[in-house]
């Protein structure tokens, strides 16, 4: 029998056998999983994304997490901005990495949203951990990191510095589409935890699955690959499950539905009624 065919048979028996496996799929009536509420570059669906008004408001609605993007200035700034461009989220045009902090700084990355946001700045990297540190877990994502040279070592800096790469590391994960920067940054930092992204079919066989199990704790996909199966065969390789983005109520429920361990949602209030 092949690698790959003992694996799946190990897995598929060890799903049956697995009271884990069978809790999973089973929440009690009334009753759900504790589930990590993460705001999606802020509360996004109430403020423009990653700016410390979507950060505030997701504190303000207690989410558990907010979730944040870091890309680098061209004169080596660390700053939170989705796109690798200041075209869709800003007054200005340009990519992120061919402008100076001060440049990007000068930005107005509110106006776009709602005119009461007018004068919302790019935040930096240091400025999230500083302001939003022991309040509010965050959730980093190296975005496109293959474009920044060097970035996971300034990424692990910036938190060695302030002690935040400890087990009680006041709720710090660090994820990215790229795999490879991730297992960089689980060798620089390896009591962080680490978190893979994507939405391709193709990551989600076991083979992919144990794979990024030696370096990841989370396996984080869009949630229209989220099944049973994979959330299951996630935790049974000792990963959690953290999925994106959710937008409307249906999409929530069902990843409660799922058993993922966290939501990622520019609204938190579907994920926690309460607010
Ligand atoms: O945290 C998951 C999510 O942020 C990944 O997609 O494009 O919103 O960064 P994106
Ligand atoms: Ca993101």
């Amino acid at each position: 029998m092949s690698k790959q065919l003992l694996l799946e048979a190990g897995v598929a028996l060890s799903l049956v056998f697995n009271p884990f496996s069978q809790l999973a799929e089973e929440p009690t009536t009334g009753q759900r999983k504790q589930v990590e509420n993460v705001a999606h570059r802020g509360a996004t669906g109430y403020a423009p994304e990653n700016t410390i008004a979507a950060f505030d408001l997701a504190v303000e609605m207690k989410a558990d997490y907010i979730e944040i993007d870091v890309q680098r200035s061209n004169d080596g700034e660390l700053v939170v901005i989705h796109d690798t461009t200041v075209d869709r989220t800003t007054d200005g045009t340009g990519q992120v990495g061919e402008l100076t902090f001060e440049q990007l700084r000068s930005l107005d990355a509110g106006s776009w949203y709602g005119e009461k946001f007018a004068g919302e700045h790019i935040p930096t990297f240091e400025e999230i951990l500083d302001r939003y540190r022991g309040k509010i877990g965050i959730l980093v994502e190296l975005k496109a990191p293959e474009l920044y040279p060097g970035i996971e070592e300034q990424v692990a800096d910036a938190l060695l510095e302030r002690n935040l790469d400890k087990p009680q590391n006041e709720k710090i994960i660090i994820q990215s589409f790229n795999f490879t920067s991730m297992k960089m940054m689980d060798q620089l930092l390896p009591r962080v935890p680490i978190g893979v992204l994507t939405s391709n079919r193709a990551d989600t066989t076991l083979d992919a699955l144990q794979e990024f199990s030696t370096y990841a704790d989370w396996f984080n996909p869009s949630y229209g690959i989220v099944t049973e199966e994979l959330v299951n065969d996630g935790h049974y390789l000792g990963m959690k499950i953290g999925s994106w983005t959710v937008r409307s109520q249906e999409a929530a429920d069902f990843l409660f539905e799922m058993g993922v361990d966290a939501i990622i949602t520019d609204c938190p209030d579907y994920v926690d009624p309460r607010n």
